[in-house]
């Protein structure tokens, strides 16, 4: 399905920003049995495994940032941060939402029967941080984004027609001592990415074999997310999160 369709828009605004209430208000009996980390997703992967207290003038980038929710959070603490998305109806939606529009998307009951919902910038995000949102493409990114102190890839490589152009420019992009963070599901698809550009083994090998050489790995861990498609379709995944220094 296309990232610029209203589903997905709708999707991932309520992924991004519902509220646990707000995904699960009208689900069957057990839903609230979840564990609270299902919903932390956007939240917590920009800050795994680090303190995220970076010193004063250091940028991040959050690559594949869809509609914006770990961009912001990164915005919390760094002092530029730059969301891209290929999906320039995903991207719109971070820049509204940082310009303090609120944003009315549905929630699907039947999924016939949509409810509708707000989004808004989250709480304790600064309005005047140097935060910004554009559309691009991660295997061709524009040569003059610079480096950063740390670059946010969450559930974009297994997206990506040619995972390895992205990979490549990893070295380039991250500032020595900075860190990548990587969380995939490994959800490889043909019609994401073509066979003979999917990894044949482990993804954290393929990434090993990519990066390894310019990269320290300093932690692995699965983290949990649930995205609801409509009330009795919740979607629960677990994306490989992984932390990496520039060497
Ligand atoms: C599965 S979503 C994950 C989004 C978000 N990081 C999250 O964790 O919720 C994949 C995202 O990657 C974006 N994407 C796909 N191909 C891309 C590309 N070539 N360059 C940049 N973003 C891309 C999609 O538009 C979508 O927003």
């Amino acid at each position: 399905m296309s990232y610029e369709s209203d589903r997905l828009r709708n999707w991932y605004l309520l992924f991004h920003y519902g509220s646990r209430e707000e995904i699960l208000t009208d689900t069957e009996a057990g839903a609230d049995l979840l564990p609270e980390s299902f919903f932390q997703f956007p939240v917590a992967t920009p800050g795994f495994r680090t303190d995220l207290r970076p010193a004063e003038g250091e940028r991040a980038l959050d690559i594949g940032c869809a509609v914006g929710r770990s961009s912001f959070e990164l915005a919390k603490n760094f002092s530029e941060v730059i969301g891209i998305d290929f999906s320039q109806a995903f991207v719109d939606c971070g820049a509204a939402l940082q310009r303090g529009e609120t944003l009315s998307y549905d929630r699907y009951g039947d999924m016939h029967l949509p409810t509708r919902l707000n989004a808004v910038r989250p709480p304790d995000t600064p309005s005047e941080s140097a935060l910004t949102f554009e559309q691009g493409d991660a295997m061709n990114l524009r040569e003059d984004l610079g480096a950063f102190d740390l670059v946010h890839a969450a559930n974009l490589l297994c997206r990506l027609p040619e995972p390895q152009r992205f990979l490549d420019r990893l070295p380039s992009l991250v500032c020595t001592g900075g860190h990548f963070i990587l969380a995939t599901p490994a959800t490889w698809m043909d019609e994401y990415t073509p066979r003979e550009q999917q990894p044949t083994g482990p993804t954290l090998d393929m990434v090993k074999q990519s990066i390894g050489d310019a990269f320290e790995l300093l932690a692995v861990e699965e983290v949990p997310f649930l995205i609801r498609e409509h009330q009795r379709k919740l979607q629960l995944s677990s994306s490989q999160t992984s932390l990496w220094r520039k060497k």
